[in-house]
Protein backbone atom coordinates (compact mmCIF):
# COMPACT_ATOMS: atom_id res chain seq x y z
CA UNK A 1 0.00 0.00 0.00
CA UNK A 2 0.86 3.75 0.53
CA UNK A 3 4.51 5.02 1.49
CA UNK A 4 4.35 6.37 5.02
CA UNK A 5 3.47 10.50 4.77
CA UNK A 6 5.73 10.83 7.42
CA UNK A 7 9.21 12.05 8.10
CA UNK A 8 11.20 10.22 10.67
CA UNK A 9 11.60 11.97 13.83
CA UNK A 10 8.03 13.50 13.67
CA UNK A 11 6.34 12.80 16.70
CA UNK A 12 3.74 9.96 16.10
CA UNK A 13 2.61 9.50 19.69
CA UNK A 14 3.26 12.29 22.81
CA UNK A 15 1.96 10.71 26.37
CA UNK A 16 1.66 13.38 28.64
CA UNK A 17 1.07 13.56 32.48
CA UNK A 18 -1.08 10.18 31.83
CA UNK A 19 -3.04 8.00 34.61
CA UNK A 20 -5.25 5.57 34.42
CA UNK A 21 -7.48 4.44 37.24
CA UNK A 22 -9.36 1.00 37.47
CA UNK A 23 -12.47 1.32 39.72
CA UNK A 24 -14.00 -2.37 39.46
CA UNK A 25 -17.45 -3.27 41.57
CA UNK A 26 -16.99 -6.64 43.02
CA UNK A 27 -19.49 -8.79 44.84
CA UNK A 28 -18.15 -10.17 47.96
CA UNK A 29 -19.20 -13.22 49.07
CA UNK A 30 -20.94 -13.03 52.26
CA UNK A 31 -19.81 -14.73 55.21
CA UNK A 32 -23.43 -16.34 57.15
CA UNK A 33 -22.94 -13.52 59.88
CA UNK A 34 -23.17 -10.58 57.27
CA UNK A 35 -25.68 -12.15 55.28
CA UNK A 36 -28.25 -12.68 58.49
CA UNK A 37 -27.17 -8.61 59.03
CA UNK A 38 -27.62 -8.05 55.44
CA UNK A 39 -30.76 -10.17 55.01
CA UNK A 40 -29.46 -12.49 52.57
CA UNK A 41 -28.06 -9.41 50.39
CA UNK A 42 -24.65 -9.59 49.20
CA UNK A 43 -21.78 -6.67 49.90
CA UNK A 44 -20.35 -4.52 47.03
CA UNK A 45 -17.06 -3.21 47.69
CA UNK A 46 -15.14 -1.47 45.14
CA UNK A 47 -11.79 -2.08 44.13
CA UNK A 48 -9.39 0.77 42.67
CA UNK A 49 -6.52 -0.08 40.74
CA UNK A 50 -3.99 2.88 39.69
CA UNK A 51 -2.73 1.38 36.28
CA UNK A 52 -0.77 4.31 35.33
CA UNK A 53 0.56 6.69 37.32
CA UNK A 54 2.14 10.16 35.47
CA UNK A 55 3.81 8.47 32.63
CA UNK A 56 5.34 10.57 30.06
CA UNK A 57 6.49 9.07 26.86
CA UNK A 58 6.66 9.72 23.34
CA UNK A 59 7.60 7.69 19.90
CA UNK A 60 8.99 9.17 16.57
CA UNK A 61 8.21 7.90 13.16
CA UNK A 62 10.98 6.01 11.72
CA UNK A 63 11.81 4.45 15.39
CA UNK A 64 10.42 1.25 17.58
CA UNK A 65 9.45 1.70 21.02
CA UNK A 66 9.91 -1.32 23.47
CA UNK A 67 7.97 -1.09 27.04
CA UNK A 68 9.19 -3.86 29.50
CA UNK A 69 7.66 -4.71 32.94
CA UNK A 70 6.66 -7.29 35.05
CA UNK A 71 3.16 -8.20 35.29
CA UNK A 72 0.57 -6.05 36.22
CA UNK A 73 2.90 -3.11 35.28
CA UNK A 74 0.12 -1.45 33.66
CA UNK A 75 2.03 -2.20 29.85
CA UNK A 76 -1.54 -3.77 28.30
CA UNK A 77 -3.31 -0.51 29.91
CA UNK A 78 -1.25 1.94 28.45
CA UNK A 79 -1.39 0.47 24.69
CA UNK A 80 -5.14 0.66 25.52
CA UNK A 81 -5.05 4.20 25.99
CA UNK A 82 -2.77 5.04 22.95
CA UNK A 83 -5.06 2.62 20.92
CA UNK A 84 -7.75 4.98 22.00
CA UNK A 85 -9.92 1.77 23.85
CA UNK A 86 -9.84 3.34 26.93
CA UNK A 87 -9.66 7.18 27.77
CA UNK A 88 -7.57 8.46 30.36
CA UNK A 89 -8.02 9.48 33.67
CA UNK A 90 -5.31 12.04 33.83
CA UNK A 91 -3.23 13.72 31.46
CA UNK A 92 -3.46 13.10 27.80
CA UNK A 93 -2.34 11.45 24.80
CA UNK A 94 -1.88 12.85 21.31
CA UNK A 95 -1.99 10.80 18.18
CA UNK A 96 -0.72 12.32 14.47
CA UNK A 97 -1.83 9.27 12.58
CA UNK A 98 -3.51 5.86 12.36
CA UNK A 99 -3.13 3.59 15.39
CA UNK A 100 -3.72 -0.25 14.26
CA UNK A 101 -3.08 -2.65 17.28
CA UNK A 102 -2.46 -6.10 17.91
CA UNK A 103 -3.15 -7.64 21.36
CA UNK A 104 -2.34 -10.81 22.36
CA UNK A 105 -4.70 -13.30 20.54
CA UNK A 106 -5.53 -11.32 18.38
CA UNK A 107 -8.76 -9.87 20.32
CA UNK A 108 -11.36 -8.79 17.49
CA UNK A 109 -11.70 -11.77 15.63
CA UNK A 110 -15.15 -13.64 15.38
CA UNK A 111 -14.16 -17.15 16.11
CA UNK A 112 -16.87 -18.69 14.31
CA UNK A 113 -16.21 -16.81 11.04
CA UNK A 114 -13.21 -18.70 8.92
CA UNK A 115 -9.97 -16.90 8.99
CA UNK A 116 -11.15 -15.60 5.05
CA UNK A 117 -14.04 -13.64 6.54
CA UNK A 118 -12.26 -12.26 9.35
CA UNK A 119 -9.36 -10.96 7.00
CA UNK A 120 -12.37 -9.01 5.81
CA UNK A 121 -13.47 -7.62 8.63
CA UNK A 122 -10.79 -6.64 9.88
CA UNK A 123 -9.30 -4.26 6.73
CA UNK A 124 -12.76 -2.83 6.85
CA UNK A 125 -12.47 -2.27 10.27
CA UNK A 126 -8.98 -0.73 9.86
CA UNK A 127 -10.21 1.27 7.22
CA UNK A 128 -9.40 -0.88 4.20
CA UNK A 129 -11.89 -0.98 0.94
CA UNK A 130 -13.29 -4.63 -0.01
CA UNK A 131 -11.51 -4.03 -3.18
CA UNK A 132 -8.08 -3.08 -1.41
CA UNK A 133 -8.15 -6.84 1.24
CA UNK A 134 -9.09 -8.05 -2.28
CA UNK A 135 -5.78 -7.10 -3.54
CA UNK A 136 -4.09 -7.98 -0.59
CA UNK A 137 -5.90 -11.04 0.28
CA UNK A 138 -3.36 -13.61 -1.04
CA UNK A 139 -0.35 -11.77 0.16
CA UNK A 140 -1.85 -11.72 3.72
CA UNK A 141 -2.83 -15.58 3.24
CA UNK A 142 0.63 -16.62 2.15
CA UNK A 143 2.07 -14.46 4.86
CA UNK A 144 0.39 -16.16 7.61
CA UNK A 145 0.73 -19.94 6.37
CA UNK A 146 -2.64 -21.02 6.87
CA UNK A 147 -2.50 -23.02 3.94
CA UNK A 148 -6.44 -24.32 3.71
CA UNK A 149 -7.48 -23.49 7.15
CA UNK A 150 -7.94 -20.19 6.12
CA UNK A 151 -11.21 -21.14 4.92
CA UNK A 152 -11.80 -23.25 8.39
CA UNK A 153 -13.83 -21.55 11.58
CA UNK A 154 -11.39 -19.54 13.56
CA UNK A 155 -12.08 -21.80 16.38
CA UNK A 156 -10.66 -24.06 15.24
CA UNK A 157 -7.28 -22.52 14.80
CA UNK A 158 -4.33 -22.74 17.22
CA UNK A 159 -3.10 -19.99 19.19
CA UNK A 160 -0.28 -19.91 16.43
CA UNK A 161 -2.29 -19.72 13.76
CA UNK A 162 -4.58 -16.86 15.36
CA UNK A 163 -1.69 -14.85 16.19
CA UNK A 164 0.16 -14.94 12.72
CA UNK A 165 -3.36 -13.90 10.99
CA UNK A 166 -3.43 -11.40 13.14
CA UNK A 167 0.16 -10.06 12.74
CA UNK A 168 -0.28 -10.38 8.91
CA UNK A 169 -3.59 -7.97 9.00
CA UNK A 170 -2.23 -6.03 11.16
CA UNK A 171 0.74 -5.04 8.99
CA UNK A 172 -0.51 -5.66 5.78
CA UNK A 173 -3.09 -2.71 6.53
CA UNK A 174 0.15 -0.59 6.78
CA UNK A 175 -0.76 1.49 9.82
CA UNK A 176 1.32 5.00 10.97
CA UNK A 177 1.60 3.63 14.01
CA UNK A 178 1.96 -0.30 14.83
CA UNK A 179 1.12 -1.58 18.46
CA UNK A 180 2.27 -5.04 19.38
CA UNK A 181 1.18 -6.29 22.75
CA UNK A 182 2.90 -9.17 23.41
CA UNK A 183 1.64 -10.90 19.93
CA UNK A 184 4.44 -12.32 18.65
CA UNK A 185 5.41 -14.88 21.70
CA UNK A 186 3.07 -17.21 20.49
CA UNK A 187 4.53 -17.69 17.10
CA UNK A 188 7.25 -20.06 16.62
CA UNK A 189 10.62 -19.39 15.92
CA UNK A 190 10.96 -18.80 12.34
CA UNK A 191 7.70 -16.67 12.02
CA UNK A 192 8.46 -14.63 15.14
CA UNK A 193 11.99 -14.04 12.70
CA UNK A 194 9.34 -13.08 9.40
CA UNK A 195 7.69 -10.49 11.76
CA UNK A 196 10.73 -8.59 12.89
CA UNK A 197 11.46 -8.21 9.28
CA UNK A 198 8.22 -7.29 8.78
CA UNK A 199 8.74 -4.52 11.57
CA UNK A 200 12.00 -3.43 10.58
CA UNK A 201 10.36 -3.04 7.09
CA UNK A 202 7.96 -0.62 8.51
CA UNK A 203 10.09 1.20 10.36
CA UNK A 204 12.61 2.05 7.06
CA UNK A 205 9.03 3.37 5.84
CA UNK A 206 9.16 5.77 9.02
CA UNK A 207 5.94 4.29 10.36
CA UNK A 208 6.23 4.38 14.21
CA UNK A 209 5.78 1.28 16.57
CA UNK A 210 5.49 0.21 20.20
CA UNK A 211 6.97 -3.11 21.06
CA UNK A 212 5.54 -4.45 24.28
CA UNK A 213 7.64 -8.06 24.74
CA UNK A 214 8.88 -10.22 27.65
CA UNK A 215 11.91 -11.41 24.87
CA UNK A 216 14.51 -8.70 25.79
CA UNK A 217 16.94 -10.39 22.98
CA UNK A 218 14.57 -9.26 20.41
CA UNK A 219 13.96 -5.30 22.27
CA UNK A 220 17.45 -4.78 22.35
CA UNK A 221 17.67 -5.57 18.74
CA UNK A 222 15.13 -4.11 17.27
CA UNK A 223 14.26 -1.18 19.67
CA UNK A 224 15.50 2.38 19.11
CA UNK A 225 14.50 2.90 22.42
CA UNK A 226 12.95 1.70 25.91
CA UNK A 227 10.71 2.27 28.72
CA UNK A 228 10.20 0.33 31.76
CA UNK A 229 6.94 0.50 33.40
CA UNK A 230 6.75 -0.69 36.68
CA UNK A 231 3.44 -0.36 39.32
CA UNK A 232 2.07 2.11 36.61
CA UNK A 233 4.95 4.33 37.05
CA UNK A 234 7.81 4.72 34.68
CA UNK A 235 11.26 3.78 35.95
CA UNK A 236 13.22 4.44 33.35
CA UNK A 237 13.56 5.35 29.45
CA UNK A 238 16.68 5.60 27.10
CA UNK A 239 18.52 3.30 25.30
CA UNK A 240 17.38 0.15 24.65
CA UNK A 241 20.91 -1.77 26.37
CA UNK A 242 20.81 0.59 29.30
CA UNK A 243 17.27 0.24 30.16
CA UNK A 244 17.21 -3.54 29.52
CA UNK A 245 20.27 -3.77 31.53
CA UNK A 246 19.20 -2.34 34.39
CA UNK A 247 15.67 -3.75 34.02
CA UNK A 248 17.45 -7.01 33.91
CA UNK A 249 19.16 -6.98 37.02
CA UNK A 250 15.96 -5.78 38.65
CA UNK A 251 14.72 -8.78 37.68
CA UNK A 252 17.43 -10.94 38.95
CA UNK A 253 17.44 -9.25 42.16
CA UNK A 254 13.42 -9.96 42.29
CA UNK A 255 14.48 -13.03 41.51
CA UNK A 256 16.92 -13.97 44.22
CA UNK A 257 14.79 -12.29 46.54
CA UNK A 258 12.09 -14.86 46.16
CA UNK A 259 14.68 -17.54 46.61
CA UNK A 260 15.52 -16.07 49.75
CA UNK A 261 11.73 -15.63 51.23
CA UNK A 262 11.39 -18.96 50.42
CA UNK A 263 14.67 -20.06 52.88
N1 LIG B 1 -10.04 -4.25 32.98
C1 LIG B 1 -9.42 -4.11 34.16
N2 LIG B 1 -10.14 -3.86 35.29
C2 LIG B 1 -9.52 -3.71 36.48
N3 LIG B 1 -8.20 -3.80 36.67
C3 LIG B 1 -7.44 -4.06 35.59
C4 LIG B 1 -8.01 -4.24 34.29
N4 LIG B 1 -7.00 -4.48 33.40
C5 LIG B 1 -5.87 -4.45 34.12
N5 LIG B 1 -6.11 -4.20 35.42
C6 LIG B 1 -5.10 -4.05 36.50
O1 LIG B 1 -4.25 -2.97 36.14
C7 LIG B 1 -2.89 -3.27 36.42
C8 LIG B 1 -2.08 -3.20 35.14
O2 LIG B 1 -2.47 -4.25 34.27
P1 LIG B 1 -1.93 -4.40 32.78
O3 LIG B 1 -1.99 -3.08 32.11
O4 LIG B 1 -2.64 -5.53 32.16
O5 LIG B 1 -0.39 -4.78 33.05
P2 LIG B 1 0.67 -5.55 32.11
O6 LIG B 1 0.17 -5.54 30.72
O7 LIG B 1 1.94 -4.78 32.31
O8 LIG B 1 0.79 -6.94 32.68
C9 LIG B 1 -2.90 -4.65 37.07
O9 LIG B 1 -2.89 -4.47 38.47
C10 LIG B 1 -4.20 -5.26 36.62
O10 LIG B 1 -4.68 -6.17 37.56
MG1 LIG C 1 -0.14 -7.07 29.33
Amino acid sequence: MSNSLHKPGEIAVSVQHLGLTYTTTIDKRPTLKARLKTMGRGTKQTRVVRALDDVMLDVAYGSVLGVVGANGAGKSTLMRVISGILPPSQGRVEVYGKVSTLLALGVGFSPSLSGRANVYLGGLAAGMSSQEIENHFEEIADFAELGDAIDAPMRTYSSGMYARLAFSVAVTVRPDILIVDEALSTGDARFKEKSLEKIKELRSDARALILVSHALGTVRDICNEVAWLHKGKLIQRGKPDEVVDAYASFLQVGKSAAINEDV
